[in-house]
């Protein structure tokens, strides 16, 4: 991106919009999933032991997607433009009408994931949508889904005495940003 300022074809400005949409795309996201992630862990041990404790790949995964849908980190809700007039739930959306998509919504929809309001890693929940949905749905989510892969199977047993060094209403959650998450996450072990 500097070479493209100094060859003229980018502004300065549009170089810092750019930097700091990949900061908050690419590494507040998924710093903010292992913060709240091991959070959601250590509050529910019997959900930790089998993330830990299974020599599985596939367990790790399935616990990844599992919380990435209970988590819902993208909390802004992602604004689109209807192209055509479609009917959904009894209602017309008329072709261009702007549509404000609430991801935590459809995450916990109990009709499409039962019992949706607990963290359970064994359920198959892949086809939550927080990464967004359509041709704009997240471009990062196989790094991203990599990197809790590895975290996830990893940091647990590697520091198998990991516990919250805070009580949990102690802890500064921030809503203030595109992602919601836990300003900071004092542990011990
Ligand atoms: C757990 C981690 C992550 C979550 C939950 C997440 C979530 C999202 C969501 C909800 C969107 C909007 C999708 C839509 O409008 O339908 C998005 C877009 C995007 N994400 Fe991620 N993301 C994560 C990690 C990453 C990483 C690691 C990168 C890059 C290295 C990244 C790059 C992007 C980019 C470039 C877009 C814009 C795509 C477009 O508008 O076409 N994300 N992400």
């Amino acid at each position: 991106m500097a070479g493209r300022v100094d060859a003229g074809e980018m502004s300065r400005a549009e170089a810092v919009h750019m930097g700091v949409a990949m900061l908050i795309a690419g590494h507040e996201t998924t710093a903010t999933m292992i913060s709240l992630g091991t959070l959601v862990l250590l509050e529910n041990p019997e959900q930790l032991a089998l993330v830990r404790d299974s020599e599985d790949p596939k367990i790790v995964a399935r616990a990844v997607e599992e919380l990435l849908r209970y988590l819902s980190i993208v909390q802004v809700g992602l604004r689109r433009v209807a192209t055509e007039d479609i009917e959904i739930g009894g209602r017309v959306i008329r072709a261009g009408d702007g549509l404000i998509v609430d991801l935590h919504a459809a995450n916990w929809d109990p009709e499409a994931f039962p019992g949706s309001d607990r963290v359970d890693v064994t359920r198959p929940a892949r086809r939550h949508n927080a990464f967004g949905y359509g041709p704009h749905q997240c471009l990062g989510q196989s790094l991203a889904r990599l990197e809790l892969q590895v975290v996830y199977g990893t940091l647990y047993r590697r520091i198998p005495t990991l516990r919250l060094a805070a009580q949990v209403d102690e802890l500064e959650f921030d809503h203030s940003g595109t992602t919601y998450g836990v300003a900071s996450l004092p542990v011990a072990w």
